[in-house]
């Protein structure tokens, strides 16, 4: 039976059900069909997103604006910069204010206590672009492809090589969710934050998901399933580059590291990537590589996820 989302804040997949997440990927898969039949779907006629970002974007900005578009909606794209918000306007009053024109709100922000408070003070609901902590949208669409590439997501293990980041914790709790293994293996002092590796285990715990955090990529890469990774610095992180590139040498996903893995292993990078750092071009561009599938997918999945709660 169908679960009524109308009204719900997209913060963190650890907030949804499974039932959630199942109701969100199915329903992408409808509008992708419709979307590749070139029907016309307008659920959202006469809604306006409002999309403020403080951080850049390539995928996210473009698949939210041509996404509530294709709805039948209208995506306002806020730069933080311009917004009364740069000059002290506080989260709270910005967010009373702008339930008050639209329908809906995507944030891409530093702070993810930001993204917390502004779902707390506005009256529509509240999407997260990414913050510093999570990037719901980015695996939900992920879980999305691997579905598709793979036709389930149990009984398979994903290995995230690199920075226990907003990327790394989001995946935790999508695997968890949905019954996934995860291995995530950082260069020690870069493992994910522990509390949100301790709620996924609470997840985890329910679904019989494997969760095993280490240090060391071929150990993680063995008989892998999916091989994924992201940037050593985040966007926020510039300050620390130079540190960073020797911290995670090693931890670069390569040909060498994909032999360990399964012979069909999908490679899964969110973008944007630093060729040549976190991954050869040999291995973004070969044959096991979805990158552009998944990127794609955003467009799906989030436009499922705004005629669900918009
Ligand atoms: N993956 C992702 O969120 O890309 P952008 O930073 O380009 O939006
Ligand atoms: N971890 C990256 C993801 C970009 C989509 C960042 O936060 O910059």
């Amino acid at each position: 039976m169908a679960v009524n989302m109308k009204g719900k804040d997209i913060i963190s997949i650890h907030e949804l059900s499974r039932e959630e997440i199942d109701q969100v990927l199915d329903t992408a898969m409808i509008l992708k069909m419709k979307n590749k039949l070139g029907e016309i779907y307008h659920p959202l006629k006469g809604k306006t997103l409002g999309m403020i970002f403080q951080k850049s974007s390539t995928r996210t900005r473009v698949s939210f604006e041509v996404g509530i578009w294709q709805l039948g909606g209208y995506g306002l794209f806020l730069s933080a910069s311009d917004l009364q918000l740069k000059r002290g306007e506080t989260v709270a009053d910005t967010a009373r204010n702008l339930s008050r024109y639209l329908d809906g709100i995507m944030i891409r922000t530093y702070a993810h206590q930001d993204v917390v408070d502004f779902a707390e003070y506005s009256s529509i609901p509240v999407i997260n672009g990414l913050t510093d902590l999570l990037h719901p949208c980015q695996v939900l669409s992920d879980l999305f492809t691997i579905q598709e590439k793979k036709q389930t997501l149990k009984n398979l293990k994903l290995a995230y090589i690199g920075d226990g980041n907003n990327m790394a914790h989001s995946l935790l709790f999508g695997a968890a969710k949905v019954g996934m293994d995860i291995f995530i293996c950082s260069p020690s002092g870069f493992e994910p934050d522990s509390e949100i590796t301790r709620l996924a285990r609470l997840d985890a715990s329910k679904t019989g998901a494997k969760i095993i955090i280490n240090n060391d990529p071929a150990q993680a890469a063995q008989s892998a399933d999916i091989i994924y990774t992201d940037v050593w610095t985040s966007m926020g992180m510039e300050g620390e580059e130079e540190k960073r590139l020797q911290s995670f040498s090693k931890y670069q996903v390569n040909s060498s590291l994909l032999e360990k893995a399964k012979e069909d292993v999908l490679v899964m990078h969110c973008l944007p990537a630093h060729r040549g750092e976190e991954i050869t071009g040999e291995v973004i561009d070969g044959p096991h590589s979805i990158v552009f599938d998944q990127a794609e997918n955003r467009l799906h999945v989030q436009k499922a996820i705004m005629a669900l709660i918009m």
